[in-house]
């Protein structure tokens, strides 16, 4: 997305005269540059979707305007009516007074590719995990032989859908212990036409899967610790607490994902878990676990994976 600030276009109401005081065309460019600079002096915090006030901006205001995010450079410069850009201040002017991130307001985001609704039942998709998904779990697994996937704590479903049209042949179990945010989940499942390959089910972590094994359990569990819940900007606040608290070190999801995973993987199975900044945490409470914690070219970290055949020798 272009971050191209520099014809904010100001209008004709400063009062200058001749051509400068001729107002600039109401266009979608200008309008994003106007809620760029909103979105700055307000000072919110970004990363739920977007790192940056343009990109926020432009969510918001195509969003506002009804349009698509297609369109290239001639989006930019199409006219915008004074009724359409009022929608749109008005939805920034709502973004900075109640410190509610874009996806809340608009109800969409974007993970791994894909278009997922959500809501306030559902954490905002962000995992450093669908760069990992979206190369079918390359080079850990080959992605043609992966036939059963688990992702624990699934929320909207993002990452349970972006595994099935990433693993052609998987059957995925999306599970939550929340009841509002399976609803989300399988709305979404419902919009990607997955509902054969993806199986929504209520559990607290493993207690519903029986003896169900899989070829890969993925997982981006609460990790927040309870001093770190107490720091978070505004943003993290509408985010439900499930999703996010784990325990006084952030650790207590984990701690059973640990335990009892070996238990649904099969021969060579993986496990990969998103732990986010309680990776120093995990470390030290598990000294004597080879995790591999792993990279990712588009940012993001605190992300380990371990196989079956680790987890159980330890
Ligand atoms: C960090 S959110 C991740 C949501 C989604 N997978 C994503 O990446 O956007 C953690 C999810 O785990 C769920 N959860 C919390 N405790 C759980 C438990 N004991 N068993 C199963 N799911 C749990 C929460 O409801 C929440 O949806």
């Amino acid at each position: 997305m272009s971050r191209d600030l520099k014809r904010s276009g100001r209008s004709g109401r400063s009062g200058r005269t001749g051509r400068a005081a001729r107002a600039a065309p109401l266009t979608v460019r200008v309008l994003i540059a106007r809620g760029a600079r909103r979105l700055t002096r307000a000072r919110v915090c970004f990363g739920h979707g977007t790192d940056n006030a343009w990109d926020e901006s432009a969510g918001l205001t195509l969003h506002a305007l009804r349009l698509a995010h297609r369109g290239g450079a001639a989006l930019y410069r199409r006219r915008v009516s004074a009724a359409a850009a009022a929608r749109a201040a008005e939805l920034i002017g709502r973004r900075n007074a109640e410190r509610v991130t874009a996806p809340y307001l608009t109800g969409v985001t974007w993970f791994a590719g894909l278009e997922f609704a959500v809501d306030r039942r559902v954490l905002v998709p962000r995992s450093p995990l669908a760069e990992l998904i979206e190369r079918g779990f390359a080079p850990w697994a080959d992605a043609g032989g992966v036939r059963r996937v688990l992702d624990l704590g699934t929320g909207s479903g993002c990452i349970a859908i972006a595994c099935a049209r990433a693993l052609p042949k998987a059957r995925v179990d999306a599970v939550d212990i929340s009841a509002a945010a399976l609803e989300v989940a399988r709305l979404n499942v419902r919009r990607h036409r997955l509902g054969r390959r993806v199986r929504v089910k209520r559990s607290d972590h493993f207690s519903a899967l029986g003896k169900a094994a899989y070829d890969i359990i993925v997982a981006n569990p609460p990790y927040v610790g309870a001093r770190e819940l107490k720091r978070l900007p505004p943003e993290y606040r509408h985010e439900p607490r499930v999703a996010l608290a784990a325990g006084a070190l952030g650790l207590d999801s984990v701690a059973v994902i640990l335990r009892e995973a070996g238990a649904h993987l099969r021969p060579r199975g993986l496990l990969v878990v998103e732990v986010g900044n309680t990776e120093g945490a995990v470390r030290r409470a598990y000294p004597r676990l080879p995790f591999l914690w792993l990279h990712f070219a588009r940012g993001g970290g605190g992300v380990f994976l371990l196989t079956r055949e680790q987890l159980v020798a330890h």
